[in-house]
């Protein structure tokens, strides 16, 4: 009989185990993609006409994957019950075409997983000047923003990453694909008095899966791509780092005769908590060149040597981001007039430092809100509708 009374989630840090990241190869190739011809319905034909005609009218030529647009393309949302063409997804190196097609049932989680990263990268900078805003009818989500090596660019790839890693280890947990469940290697009694229970998430396989479709692009010699590839496993290693126990306890009521514990992965908040944090004290980097067999190679250094060098698990750039005060097309800055500032805040949400000191305007909203709610036995509460005023300030 399941207890009602169960101990708190305890913290340890996932161990993980390098000899599994080989795994990902050992499966077998999954179908093709269906023929192009008869069954795709023809809205989603009509849908894949548009995305190709953005494609090819306005070649995008962005610093960071294109692919990332699966995270908006209104035809992904639904993945699953419809044929996936793993051709026409815009912007996928060939490397990335082959996993499409071998692994065409996570596919819906990578998209998911960018979706992710982006929803969290917009929560996490809400107040600030640059806001993680995305442009829905370009192929290059975030505008020219990115195309620069700064922080905002070193934060989006590992949050991305992250998010594939994490919906991917998720999606395989809860069972919706055949191809990958939950880790295995976690079986019987741990030698601490609780038994090893329910899904254990294997996370080392969502970080598998990611690195090898979010880094397919990142193989070239430059300095981009070894930022991009730097900042990719930093974002996934937060997942690895933030693995924790689950436990659960079973006996008569209040005791706790059988214990039984899993790994599950954090909210994906924390994920967004901690890369913001990373990407406050990332390391500025300056470009090294170096003559080698393969040719001229770029590698990064740490600019300053008074600081401590970044980890591999630290955020690494080495452009300098525009301030994004006021809107320019060339550095895809939107500007911050008509933001909404916080007055009593002196942080970078403050009207002052949000609005660059060009100053704001107040007005007043009126806002419509339950109010004076009763409960009545039983059950059910009825509310008076209440008009309050509130000040709202936005910035000129
Ligand atoms: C983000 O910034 C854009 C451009 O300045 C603005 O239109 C949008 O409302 C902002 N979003 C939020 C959530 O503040
Ligand atoms: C404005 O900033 C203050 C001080 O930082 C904070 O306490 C308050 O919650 C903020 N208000 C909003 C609406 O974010």
């Amino acid at each position: 009989m399941p207890s009602t009374s169960c101990p708190p989630k305890q913290a340890f840090s996932k161990r993980t185990n390098p000899a599994s990241h080989g795994m990902l190869l050992t499966f077998p190739p999954r179908s093709p993609d269906f023929p192009i011809t008869s069954i795709i319905p023809p809205m989603d034909r009509l849908h894949t006409l548009h995305f190709l005609w953005l494609f090819s009218a306005a070649p995008v030529l962005a610093g960071y994957p294109i692919w990332w647009s699966l995270a908006l393309g209104q035809q992904y949302s639904s993945f699953g019950s419809q044929p996936i063409l793993c051709g026409s997804i815009p912007g996928l190196v060939p490397k990335q075409v082959r996993f499409c097609r071998n692994y065409l049932e996570i596919m819906p989680s990578v998209a998911e997983g960018v979706k992710l990263g982006i929803q969290e990268c917009q929560h996490q900078f809400r107040g600030r000047r640059w806001n993680c805003t995305t442009i829905h009818d370009s192929l290059a989500i975030f505008g020219p923003v990115l195309d620069k090596a700064t922080r905002e660019s070193a934060f989006v790839h590992a949050i991305a990453s992250a998010g594939v890693a994490f919906a991917v280890t998720r999606s395989c947990a809860e069972g919706s694909t055949t191809i990958c469940g939950c880790d295995s290697h976690h079986k019987g009694s741990s030698g601490e008095g609780w038994k090893w229970g329910g899904c254990s998430e294997d996370a080392d396989y969502g970080v598998v899966v990611s690195r090898e479709f979010a880094d397919a692009r990142e193989n070239r010699l430059d300095a981009r791509s070894a930022m991009n590839r730097h900042n990719n496993e930093a974002g996934r290693a937060t997942i690895l780092d933030h693995m924790h126990l689950k436990c659960k306890c079973h006996g008569l009521s209040g005791s706790c005769e059988v214990k039984t514990c899993w790994w599950s992965q954090p909210d994906f908040r924390a994920i967004g908590d901690h890369l913001k944090d990373k990407y406050d004290s990332a390391s500025e980097m300056s470009v090294e060149k170096h003559r080698e067999s393969r040719g001229w190679v770029e590698t990064l250094r740490a600019k300053y040597s008074l600081f401590k060098p970044p980890t591999e698990r630290d955020l690494v750039y080495y452009e300098t981001s525009p301030n994004f005060c006021e809107p320019n097309p060339e550095t895809g800055s939107f500007g911050t007039q008509g933001r909404s500032c916080n007055v009593t805040s002196h942080g970078i949400d403050g009207c002052d430092l949000l609005c660059c000191g060009r100053g704001h305007n107040t007005r007043t909203e009126k806002r419509k809100e339950k109010c004076h709610c009763v409960f009545h036995w039983c059950c059910y509460v009825s509310c008076q509708e209440c008009v309050r005023i509130y000040d709202v300030h936005t910035c000129k």
